[in-house]
């Protein structure tokens, strides 16, 4: 049996998370299921948004179930409780250095894209961000000038195993893919691009199959509305994925289509997986949402924490065909709500 941790959280987390539930209900495995707070929701009741009841229910689980965190109401907390710290202690914590984020165009929802259909229909495309290091959790300050002006900095830094791992996972998932990888940095200008880069063109040495291609962020945000069709596997820094998979979301339609998975390794045996979208507090408890960035989550924990790669593919089928039978939420153009479109993946599971 596998424990499944779900983490709701705040905004449209609990919504869309109850229909990822409900959809790995349908599938009738061997399954148990335990509730955690996390985020604002979390403060509320604890005072922290990430409390020791939920770490410890996250060492226990097999894998975690996200939503999403997030609430404009605590934006004025000091950042150490704010409820993003939860996600981002969680990712430290269990060592979730390797974000996957599959971005695929679904037939039907071509019209959906910011791009012009023909663009877009040939988005396939895997971004590996990686999830533990960078500006995210560099050193940071506010303080002053010597002349009393206001001051803040936040140190980018990687060394070279946390960039040797993600690295790998790149090139792993190229080489089970169409064999191209584009590694994404700012090595015109940085130096922890610098280092990123000699380290990419080393490893590569032991992936003589895989095609690789440096690109500065600047150009890979510009191709990625250009050709987004030329992309295979992008691996990157963590705020540099950060940003170009929000763009690479408008691409395929929705950015509540776009489902990831964090790994402690590229097997992962620990495994986080969440929509990427956040908390959309201004759509919140109005049965607007997408589930299925959430749904697609769930497929993407049964394939990469439990091995289970024929139901996960049950699950994006069914999304597939649901879609394609045109099912659509308010974001993809439509009117149904988040449990009606749960309730047409449901249908779709074959
Ligand atoms: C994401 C989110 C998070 C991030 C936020 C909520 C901290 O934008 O998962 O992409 O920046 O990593
Ligand atoms: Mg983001």
């Amino acid at each position: 049996m596998a424990l499944i941790a779900i983490l709701a959280g705040d905004g449209i987390g609990p919504e869309v998370t109850h229909e990822a539930r409900r959809v790995l209900e349908a599938l009738g495995l061997d399954l148990t299921f335990e509730d955690g707070l996390v985020g604002g929701a979390a403060y509320r009741k604890t005072s922290h948004p990430l409390p020791p009841e939920t770490l410890d229910l996250a060492h226990r689980a097999d894998a975690i179930l996200f939503g999403a965190v997030g609430d404009p109401d605590m934006d004025g907390l000091e950042r150490s409780v704010r409820p993003e710290q939860a996600i981002l202690g969680l990712r430290k914590e269990l060592g979730l250095f390797a974000n996957i984020r599959p971005a695929t165009m679904l037939p039907g929802l071509e019209d959906s894209s910011a791009l012009r259909p023909e663009i877009a229909r040939a988005i396939d495309m895997v971004i590996v961000r990686e999830l533990t290091g960078d500006v995210y959790f560099g050193e940071k300050s506010r303080g002053f000038t010597h002349t009393g002006l206001r001051e803040a900095h936040d140190m980018m830094r990687y060394d070279e195993v946390e960039i040797a791992r993600i690295v790998r996972v790149g090139f792993e998932m190229a080489a089970r893919r169409s064999r191209k990888l584009t590694s994404v940095d700012k090595a015109n200008v940085l130096e922890t691009s610098q280092l990123w880069r000699e380290i990419v063109n080393e490893i590569a040495r032991d992936y003589a199959e895989v095609k690789l291609t440096h690109m500065y962020v600047d150009n890979a945000a510009m191709q990625l509305v250009r050709n987004p069709g030329a992309f295979d596997v992008i691996v990157t820094s963590n705020l540099f994925g950060d940003i170009l998979s929000d763009q690479a979301s408008m691409c395929v339609g929705s950015i509540g289509m776009l489902p990831s998975a964090s790994l402690n390794d590229w097997q992962g045996s620990c495994g986080l997986y969440e929509p990427i979208h956040g908390s959309a507090p201004d759509i919140a408890g109005q049965g607007k949402a997408n589930p299925c960035a959430a749904i697609l989550s769930a497929a993407l924990l049964l394939r990469h924490s439990l091995s289970d790669y024929a139901s996960a593919e049950r699950i994006e089928n069914a999304v597939k065909a649901a879609i394609a039978g045109g099912a659509r939420t308010v974001d993809l153009g439509g009117a149904l709500t988040t449990a009606q479109m749960g309730d047409a993946v449901l249908a779709a599971l074959k």
